[in-house]
C-alpha cells in the first residue's frame, strides 16, 4: 500500500504516495500570501511538504490534524533540504492502512515474533495459567498486542515494540529456568513474562503517530495499574482459578519495575518475582543502550551523554565502519 519511503525520495521524483502529518503551520511569502507549512513523513523518515495554493492551504489548514493519514501528490524539490511541493493532499480513515508504516517501527519480522510468542505460550500448561492466557489472546487481542508501542521514549518505543520486549523478557525467564530451575514455578514465571507490560496497551495511545500516554495512563498509576486491574478481571473470569496463584501472579506485575522508585507498587518478594524484574531490566537496558548506539551518527569513538543512562556510550571503530559503509 505505501508505495514511496520517505527514505527514497530524491529531488525530481513525482510523489503519489501515503503519509503521516507531523506537524501543522501556516507561513507568509514576502508578497503577503499564506501557505501551508508540513512535515509529514512515515517509519523511514520525515520531510517538509508546501501547500502554495491560498483555498487548499485555508482548507487543508480547517481539516487536517496531527497524526492524520493523508494522499499526497506533488513534486520532491530541495529547499534546504528535500521538500514535497504538494498538488493534493486527501485524508484517509486510518483503519484503512498500517499504522506502523508511518511511525518507528520494530526492525524484527512481526510474524515470526508472533510464532515465537505462541510457541511460548503453549509451553504453559497449568491449567489455570493456560486458560487465563487463552481467554486474553484472542485474535483481536494478539493483534493489538502485536502492534502496540512498549514505550513513548527509553525502550522499545516503537510499534511491534510490545510484543518484542514481551518475548526478549519471556525468553530470559525460561534461560533463568533452564539455569536455575529447581526453585522457580516455570509457568507462573512465564505467565508474569507475558503479563507483566500487558497495560502498555492502554497506557499509550496505540493509535496516534507519536504513541502519546493517554489520560488514563497518566491519571491512573500508569501500566503496572493498568495491567494489575486488566489481570483481576481476566482472573475473575476463569472458574476455580487458585486464590494463591492470583495472589502471586499479580504479586509479579505489581513488582516488575523492581523498586518503589522505579514505579514498583511492591518490592519483588518471590523468587519468581526477582527473576522477572531481571530479565525485564535485562531487555529494557539493553535495548535502551543498543539504539543509542546504532543511532549515532559522530566521528567520535563516543556518543553524546545520555541522561536518562547517565554516561555516553563507546562505539567501537569497527562499528563506526559498518555504519558508514
Ligand atoms: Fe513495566
Ligand atoms: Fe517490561
Amino acid at each position: 500500500m505505501k508505495s514511496q519511503w520517505v527514505r527514497t525520495l530524491r529531488t525530481g521524483v513525482e510523489v503519489s504516495s501515503y503519509f503521516g502529518i507531523f506537524n501543522i503551520n501556516i507561513g507568509k511569502t514576502k508578497s503577503g500570501s499564506k501557505f501551508l507549512k508540513l512535515l509529514v513523513g512515515d517509519r523511514t523518515g520525515t520531510l517538509e511538504g508546501r501547500v502554495w495554493d491560498s483555498a487548499l492551504t485555508e482548507d487543508l489548514y480547517q481539516t487536517l490534524s496531527l497524526g492524520d493519514i493523508v494522499i499526497i501528490r506533488g513534486s520532491v524539490t530541495e529547499f534546504n533540504g528535500l521538500q514535497v511541493n504538494i498538488d493534493t493532499c486527501t485524508k484517509v480513515e486510518k483503519d484503512q492502512v498500517e499504522l506502523n508504516d508511518f511511525r518507528p517501527c520494530t526492525d524484527k519480522d512481526t510474524a515470526v515474533m508472533l510464532k515465537e510468542f505462541q510457541r511460548q505460550l503453549a509451553e504453559v500448561t497449568t491449567p489455570p495459567l493456560r486458560s487465563l492466557l487463552e481467554n486474553i489472546f484472542n485474535p483481536d487481542f494478539l493483534n493489538d498486542f502485536s502492534r502496540a508501542t512498549a514505550a513513548k521514549t527509553i525502550h522499545h518505543a516503537y510499534g511491534g515494540g510490545l510484543l518484542e520486549h514481551t518475548l526478549e523478557v519471556m525468553s530470559y525467564c525460561e534461560k533463568i529456568y533452564e539455569l536455575q530451575g529447581e526453585a522457580i514455578n516455570r509457568d507462573l514465571l512465564i505467565t508474569g513474562a507475558t503479563l507483566h507490560d500487558i497495560g502498555k496497551i492502554w497506557e499509550y495511545d496505540q493509535e496516534c503517530l507519536s504513541f502519546n500516554r493517554t489520560e488514563k495512563g497518566r491519571l491512573l498509576g500508569g501500566h503496572v495499574i493498568l495491567g494489575y486491574d486488566f489481570l483481576r478481571e481476566k482472573i475473575a473470569q476463569v472458574d476455580g482459578f487458585p486464590e494463591s496463584l492470583a495472589l502471586h501472579l499479580e504479586h509479579l506485575i505489581l513488582s516488575h519495575h523492581g523498586q518503589k522508585e522505579w514505579g514498583a507498587v511492591e518490592e519483588p518478594h518471590s523468587v519468581e518475582a526477582v527473576a522477572l524484574h531481571y530479565a525485564d531490566l535485562m531487555s529494557a537496558r539493553l535495548n535502551q543502550v543498543s539504539k543509542l548506539v546504532e543511532s549515532y551518527q559522530g566521528s567520535e569513538n563516543w556518543t553524546n551523554y545520555d541522561r536518562r543512562l547517565g554516561r555516553s556510550l563507546y562505539v567501537p571503530e569497527d562499528l563506526k565502519k559498518e555504519k558508514s559503509s
